[in-house]
């Protein structure tokens, strides 16, 4: 847990810290989520916007299956990141810092004590049109793969509808481009990436279809 004090500009002298959400956090994570992805209205593609954009069960689902979520408190909670372990890498899953406080740091503080977390290969996936996003990535140490890199990365760590892999990136921690490069090349050497049978992502129990739902 990272604590220090901080001092708002009426004088007023309070703590703040990075610390892992709970339960009692669930309705404030979830604000936070959907008022900071608001931002997204108008940029991503309008087929994949949809408000709130992240509805509550779909945020449940996503702890459920292992995201993590760290929060920014100063003192209430204002910014949500989630890492999640998906065996040989980890992903950092859902950015979001409350529209009034974004470009103060907060985002920056989250992700370095995130990257602490693992000693995997990080990766991240976002909207190709986020490019607010991808420049954020980029000052901490993540590069975008290529394009076809992208896709074998989407569809083998992640349950997102094809629709959703054409129109995302995924940025890896610089010190690991080369091995996902090297894990796509070697996955397509005598096979297709994926067959037409795997054509269909797996269902999430109600939330994720192959068209419908599914977030980076
Ligand atoms: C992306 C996000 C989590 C970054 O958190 P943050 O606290 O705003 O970021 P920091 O202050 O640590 O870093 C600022 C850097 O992030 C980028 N940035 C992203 N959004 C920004 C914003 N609204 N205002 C200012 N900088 C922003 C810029 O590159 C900026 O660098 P600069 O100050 O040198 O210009 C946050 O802006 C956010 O919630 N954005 C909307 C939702 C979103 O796009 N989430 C990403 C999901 S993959």
């Amino acid at each position: 847990m990272k604590c220090c004090h901080v001092i708002d500009k009426d004088d007023n002298i309070f703590r703040k810290m990075i610390k892992q959400c709970t339960e009692k956090d669930f309705l404030e994570m979830y604000g936070i989520i959907n008022d900071a992805a608001r931002k997204y209205a108008g940029k991503i593609p309008a087929d994949r916007w949809h408000e709130p954009y992240m509805p509550e069960e779909e945020l449940r689902h996503e702890i459920q299956d292992g995201a993590v979520f760290w929060g920014y408190y100063s003192p209430k909670l204002v910014g949500v990141m989630g890492i999640q372990d998906k065996g040989d890498v980890a992903l950092i899953r859902h950015a979001y810092v409350t529209p009034k406080e974004q470009g103060r740091g907060i985002g920056g503080e989250l992700i370095e004590k995130l990257k602490n977390q693992t000693e995997k290969p990080i990766l991240v996936g976002t909207w190709k049109a986020t490019t607010w996003a991808i420049s954020f990535y980029e000052k901490h140490g993540f590069e975008e793969v290529d394009e076809e890199t992208k896709n074998f990365l989407l569809r083998k760590y992640w349950s997102i509808p094809e629709r959703q892999v054409a129109t995302s990136t995924v940025l890896a921690d610089s010190a690991s481009m080369k091995k996902f490069s090297a894990a796509r090349r070697s996955s397509s050497q005598g096979q297709p990436l994926r067959s037409s049978a795997a054509r269909q992502l797996p269902t999430r129990a109600g939330i994720s279809s192959p068209d419908t739902g599914g977030l980076l």
